[in-house]
């Protein structure tokens, strides 16, 4: 297979065909143009977020349209991006121009249409909060109709959205809108932004301010994927019932959670992972971030594989201690 396949994990992959899209015109156009013997697709981003054990016996279609269009309103912005945007590009984007909401988000890796189908989320925020709608082209129809879908019907949760479920693989993203602020309102309730705040003697952050904060979290914490070869969070943080939680604390009364609703709370899987004995442990070539044991690393020349066994071992080991079943947040190709 002649293409190779860019990936934040630094996986050697490949696929039969790479289209590139340098626009939505172009999207529609290429759409149309598929046969039977393109198939099956797959649409890639920056490849944050996703593991390839094996290479792609299809057509990898690649957005790299990184356009916006602004409507301000008086109290608002509506801002249309096309999906293969950097996703911190649009960030940097709104805070230099005043648009506000997404200021927690920044420094993720990815681009804006893979934001939209798993609802990134950080320090208190989600995208989910900012989407108002999303475009797409249909995969299946291959009109190249482009079809714009209110965020209202795309069932966002937690690191989820229709997207990641029914309508895996239908939809290509075109384009993202989001509906943002002229006035800022930071977010400081998460973990220990409020203590970082107080140590520099900062009241009332801008949002300049709350992106450098930010940006310093991350890297203090997380791998550059410039540097390392990560896709960030390699699982989620599991939800579970209130009475499996308490049955877990009899055990282990420091286990930290965070109240989802009155019937579920969410346990850190960083924690779980720790305490398992995994945190910095490596398994051939693939590793548990010394940092943040929720990111597996490629320590240089690992395979999907290498990154498999290894999160499936975590797994064995989690659901032993704990009776929890990890699952992962990367795309498992
Ligand atoms: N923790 C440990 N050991 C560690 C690190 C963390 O036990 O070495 C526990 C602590 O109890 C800590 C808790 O984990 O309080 C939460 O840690 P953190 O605030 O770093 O967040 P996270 O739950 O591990 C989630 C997102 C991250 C996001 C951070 C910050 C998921 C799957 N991950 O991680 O997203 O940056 O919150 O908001 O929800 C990503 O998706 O790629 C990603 C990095």
């Amino acid at each position: 297979m002649a293409c190779k396949i860019a990936n934040t994990f630094g996986i050697d992959a490949s696929c039969r065909r790479y289209i590139e899209i340098g626009g939505c015109d172009e999207a529609q156009r290429v759409v149309r143009m598929l046969t039977d013997a393109d198939n099956p697709l797959l649409v890639v981003g920056e490849g944050s977020n996703i593991l390839f054990t094996k290479d792609f016996d299809g057509t990898v279609l690649h957005p790299a349209m990184d356009g916006y269009d602004v409507t301000v309103c008086p109290d608002r912005v509506i801002l249309r991006c096309d999906s293969g945007m950097k996703w911190d590009d649009l960030v940097e984007t709104c805070v230099r121009n005043g648009w506000h909401g997404l200021e927690n988000l920044s420094g993720i890796p990815g681009d804006v249409g893979s934001a939209a189908v798993q609802n990134i989320g950080a320090y208190g925020t989600e995208a989910k909060d900012f989407i108002s709608a999303v475009s797409v082209i249909d995969l299946q129809t291959r009109t190249g109709d482009i079809i714009t879908i209110p965020a209202t019907e795309l069932k966002y949760g937690y690191r989820y959205s229709r997207f990641k479920d029914e309508w895996k693989g239908r939809y290509l993203i075109t384009q993202v809108s989001f509906n943002l602020s002229v006035t800022y309102s930071p977010r400081i309730d998460y973990g220990n932004i409020r203590s970082i705040l107080r140590e520099k003697d900062i009241n009332n952050p801008t949002a300049e301010q709350m992106r450098e904060i930010i940006l310093d979290i991350r890297s203090a914490k997380l791998p550059d994927p410039k540097v390392t070869g990560s896709a960030g969070s390699f699982f989620m943080n599991p939800v579970v019932s209130t009475d499996e939680y308490l049955s877990i604390k009899e055990a282990y009364p420091d286990m930290p959670y965070y109240a989802v609703d009155d019937r579920h709370v969410k346990i850190p899987a960083a924690w779980l992972i720790e305490r398992c004995g995994w945190k910095g442990r490596s398994m051939g070539k693939a590793a548990v971030h010394d940092r943040q044991p929720l990111v597996l690393v490629n320590k240089g020349g690992a395979t999907g594989r290498d990154v498999l066994n290894l999160c499936n071992a975590i797994q064995a080991d989690v659901s032993r201690c704990f009776g929890i079943s990890l699952k992962p947040e990367v795309i498992i190709i």
